[in-house]
C-alpha cells in the first residue's frame, strides 16, 4: 500500500523508447507545486531515444537497458527501482513489454498512455486503423498495466473527433496534445484513490 504523508510527492520513473514528449509533459507536471509525483529515474530501452533529451535538460537521473535477456533485464531493473525508492512507474511510449513477474512485484503501480479508446485498438497503429475503419472518433487512455496487453483497468479516456480527410499523422498529432493533458490528469485520480 502506498501513503503519502503531508506534501511528500509520489517518488516516480518514466519509462520510454522514442520521442518522448509524453516525457516531457510529465516532467513539467512533477515541477508543480502541488504536483503529486517526483520523477528520480528515467529508463530507456533504446539508447537513441530523442526523449533522452529531456531527462538530461532535467537533470534526471537516467539508465538505458538493451533487454537482450528480457529476464535478467527486468531484475536489474526491479534492483534499480528498489534503490531509489521508486513507487510509481508511468509507461510513455515503452515499447518493450514486461513480463507477468515483472507487473505481479509492481503491485497495480504501473501506468501507460494508449493512443485509443481503449478496448479499441490495442497494440500498434492505433490510428491507421481507426482511419482505415472510419471511425467518428478517436482518442487515449490511461490504464492500469496488468498481463495482458492494453488491457488493464482505465482510469480516464479523452475522445478526440476524427475529421473527414483526417491523416495518420493529423490524427497522431491531435491525439498527442491530448495525451500531454490526460496523462498528468490521470495520475492524479490514481493517486488520489491510493
Ligand atoms: C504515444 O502516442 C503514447 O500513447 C504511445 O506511444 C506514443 C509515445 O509518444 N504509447 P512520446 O514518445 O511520448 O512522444
Amino acid at each position: 500500500m502506498v501513503k503519502l504523508t503531508g506534501n511528500k510527492k509520489l517518488s516516480t520513473a518514466v519509462f520510454i523508447s522514442g520521442t518522448g514528449s509524453n516525457l516531457n509533459s510529465l516532467i513539467k507536471f512533477s515541477k508543480l507545486r502541488n504536483s503529486p509525483i517526483e520523477i528520480k529515474f528515467v529508463i530507456s530501452n533504446n539508447k537513441y531515444a530523442k526523449g533522452l533529451n529531456f531527462s538530461k535538460r532535467y537533470k534526471i537521473e537516467t539508465k538505458t537497458f538493451s533487454f537482450k535477456k528480457k529476464i535478467n533485464t527486468e531484475n536489474l531493473i526491479l534492483k534499480n527501482l528498489e534503490k531509489r525508492k521508486i513507487r510509481l512507474i508511468c509507461l510513455a511510449g515503452f515499447m518493450k513489454i514486461l513480463s507477468k513477474n515483472f507487473i505481479k512485484k509492481f503491485n497495480g503501480k504501473i501506468l501507460n498512455i494508449h493512443p485509443s479508446l481503449l478496448p479499441k485498438y490495442k497494440g500498434l497503429n492505433t490510428h491507421a486503423k481507426v482511419i482505415a475503419n472510419n471511425d467518428k472518433f478517436s482518442g487515449c487512455t490511461v490504464h492500469i498495466v496488468n498481463s495482458n496487453l492494453d488491457s488493464g483497468k482505465i482510469i480516464l479516456q479523452k475522445k478526440v473527433i476524427v475529421k473527414k480527410n483526417e491523416s495518420v499523422h493529423s490524427l497522431k498529432k491531435k491525439i498527442l496534445k491530448q495525451e500531454h493533458i490526460l496523462y498528468p490528469k490521470a495520475i492524479k485520480k490514481f493517486i488520489s484513490s491510493l
